[in-house]
């Protein structure tokens, strides 16, 4: 059985370009797996807390209870039913929005998702991962990769998700070539996803 989880962040509900492909990544996962299941979370529309002391003591400390851990034992359960993951990230002030940061600060959790007996191990193993970055301007270095996806990469990684696949769009600002970029990062899911 196929699950989705999509994470969305941009502060824009209406015309975000990395909601818009988004969509379309999921249109294109859904004509694949016809009976696939799609778990959604939106950081725009439900912020998450930030990180405090408190929380942090709770992960150390099972007689600790919090709102916070509770939430924290909800998102990580999600990402245990599901099999691969969505993370849409506009760049803020250059690097992810905060509320997706919050998020990884609820779920970066260690005895739940990682271990860090014997060195860093990721516990969330055979999943796949894809991100959709979005920025305004340009700043991927030819044939590496933007910041965005860096540190996500990174989060991912340190989770034990090492299948993930990128779909940066860059440049949002300039509309004269837009429309051609985000025709080819439709191509891309496409093929990705075929
Ligand atoms: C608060 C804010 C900060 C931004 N900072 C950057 C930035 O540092 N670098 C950049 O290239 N674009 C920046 N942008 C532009 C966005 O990345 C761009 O508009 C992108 O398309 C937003 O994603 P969305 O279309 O899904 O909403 C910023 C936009 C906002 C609203």
């Amino acid at each position: 059985m196929h699950t989705l989880l999509r994470i969305d962040s941009s502060i824009r509900i209406q015309d975000s370009y990395s909601r818009r492909m988004g969509d379309y990544f999921v249109s294109q996962w859904t004509l694949k797996h016809s009976n696939g299941t799609i778990l959604e979370r939106d950081m725009a529309r439900a912020m998450l807390p930030h990180l405090s002391q408190n929380t942090v003591n709770g992960f150390f400390d099972d007689s600790i209870f919090s709102e916070e851990l509770s939430l924290s034992d909800e998102l990580i359960e999600e990402l245990y039913q599901s099999s691969e993951i969505l993370i849409t990230c506009p760049m803020y002030n250059y690097g992810i929005p905060s509320s997706l940061k919050a998020y990884f600060d609820l779920i970066v959790r260690t005895k739940k998702t990682f271990t860090a007996d014997s060195g860093i191990k990721g516990l969330l193993h055979h999943k796949k991962a894809h991100i959709i970055s979005v920025m305004g301007g340009v700043h991927s270095v030819p044939g590496g990769m933007n910041p965005l996806e860096i540190h996500v990469t990174s989060i991912l990684n340190h989770l034990g998700i090492t299948d993930i696949s990128y779909f940066p769009l860059e440049g949002t600002a300039f509309p004269q070539d837009l429309s051609e970029k985000t025709k080819s990062v439709e191509t891309l899911i496409c093929k990705h996803l075929n």
